[in-house]
């Protein structure tokens, strides 16, 4: 599914040099739910940019259903994308003169998806967060939770291989966040979403079944374990 293979990442300003990963390497099956964790500066943010093909590597491969992403053309990749890949911001990123509907029907309309398919189909996943019956309204008029759930049924409209969410629960109260990550657990173990979530809140890594740990661009820790870690 997932294949991140001798990753090195530095950013340049100027002359200057800021290497930020070093060597990542690790592989994620599908149907897997991954917690990324780390501390502030870590590196989570740029391998999750790296991984969703928003930034190419410096050094070393992504691989996703078998196809190394940093060969891409800018064209090609940016079709892998749609097609392929999900993401799910902290801030939400809806539009906000579109209705939620629409917001969710957006990806298939680059799709060139048929009206009447993507209003079936955004309605069946707003349904799924559960929200079917805010679809008419506008995102300002949903609380944040809310509108995170909206979100999170874009990303998975164009039925992606693999999601990626960078801290989808940053901007939420405790009692919220644990409503998202019951969502998105719920999603994975339903409809076998493949997911790689950051976070820096270690009571989110609990619920998932795999957390890989960063520290200072190293990958110091990959655990996985069975059942629910509660
Ligand atoms: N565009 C950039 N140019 C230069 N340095 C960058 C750039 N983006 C990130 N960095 C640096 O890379 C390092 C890792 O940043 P990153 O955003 O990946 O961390 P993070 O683990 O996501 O942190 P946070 O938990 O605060 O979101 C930091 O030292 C940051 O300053
Ligand atoms: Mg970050």
């Amino acid at each position: 599914m997932l294949a991140v293979e001798q990753l090195s990442h530095r950013f340049r300003n100027g002359s200057e040099e800021t290497p930020v990963l070093h060597h990542i390497q690790f592989k994620v099956e599908k149907g897997e739910m991954v917690a990324l964790l780390g501390s502030s500066g870590s590196g989570k943010s740029t391998l999750l940019n790296l991984m969703a093909g928003l930034m190419k590597p410096s050094e070393g491969s992504i691989v996703i259903n078998n196809r190394p992403i940093e060969k891409m053309s800018e064209n090609e990749l940016a079709e892998f994308r749609r097609t392929h890949i999900g993401f799910i911001f902290q801030s939400y990123e809806l539009i906000p003169h579109l209705t939620v509907r629409e917001n969710v029907e957006l990806p298939l309309v680059f799709q060139g998806v048929k009206a009447k398919l993507r209003k079936e189909k955004a309605l069946s996943l707003l349904n799924k967060v559960g929200i079917g019956e805010k679809s008419e309204l506008f995102p300002s008029q949903l609380s944040g939770g809310q509108q995170q759930r909206v979100s999170i049924a874009r990303s998975l409209v164009t039925e992606p291989a693999i999601v990626f969410a960078d801290e989808p629960t940053g901007n939420l109260d405790t009692t919220t966040e644990k409503e998202i990550i019951d969502l998105l657990i719920e999603l994975n173990e339903t409809l076998f979403i493949t997911f790689v979530i950051v976070t820096h809140e270690l009571e989110v890594a609990r619920r998932t079944r795999r957390v890989i740990q960063l520290r200072d661009g190293f990958l110091v820790e990959d655990a996985s374990w069975a059942g629910d870690a509660e």
